[in-house]
């Protein structure tokens, strides 16, 4: 899966390649997994992550992974109706530490994972360890780690934790659009990465 001496990182769920690009920069092999092909920098295997074992990561150094945030943005709505939702699937956000559980155990060595959704997945899957703008981490998350170069000072709110007309449309250009706003900014990734080689 990766070239001899180059450490291979898994990126889950990989859309526009954020995570990707970070571990590019610095020297990774990357392989990152979706259901759908987008502009991605990196080898794709094109597959419902529920469907994968995470044997076969077993050489991997690093897993990330962004599950899809939409059913948790919607719930984190102040709207009487998302008060009526029934409680929601987690099973994308779970279906990651099942694989990085079997790849460690494949590996015989414990394989780190950081997993990014958004400030309305809290609620539902336990406490971020550390954000960085509207990016929340769970997981193996650095002990230090990077604050975005603006600060609150410059903080948008991602425009899926604000703009909800992408539940009614389904536009390719509204996807695409909303694809962008997604994207793991370069220096969270960069960090990670580097902090992660072995
Ligand atoms: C939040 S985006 C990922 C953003 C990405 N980290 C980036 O930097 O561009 C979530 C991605 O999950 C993909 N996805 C949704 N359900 C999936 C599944 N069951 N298996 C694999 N990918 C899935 C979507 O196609 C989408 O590209």
């Amino acid at each position: 899966m990766s070239a001899p001496g180059r450490p291979l990182a898994i990126d889950l769920f990989c859309g526009l390649g954020g995570w990707t690009e970070g571990f590019l920069a610095n020297s990774y092999d990357v392989v990152g997994f979706d259901i759908e092909r987008r502009p991605y920098r990196a080898q794709l295997v094109l597959q419902d992550v529920l469907t994968l074992h995470g044997s076969q990561f077993r050489k991997a150094a690093v897993i990330v992974a962004s599950p899809p945030c939409q059913q948790y943005s919607y719930r984190a709505m102040p709207w009487k109706r998302v008060r009526e939702l029934p409680p929601p699937d987690n099973s994308l956000f779970e279906a990651c530490f099942r694989i990085r559980e079997e790849a460690s155990q494949a590996a015989g060595r414990y394989i780190p994972l950081i997993i990014e959704n958004v400030r309305g997945a809290q609620r539902w899957v336990g406490r971020a360890a550390w954000h960085y703008d509207s990016y929340y981490l769970w997981g193996d998350v650095p002990a230090l780690m990077p604050f975005p170069v603006d600060g609150r000072k410059g903080f948008k709110p991602r425009f899926e934790d604000t703009d909800f007309a992408r539940f009614y449309s389904t536009t390719p250009e509204r996807k695409a659009a909303v694809a962008k706003l997604s994207k793991i900014p370069f220096p969270l990734a960069d960090h990670i990465a580097r902090v992660h080689l072995p």
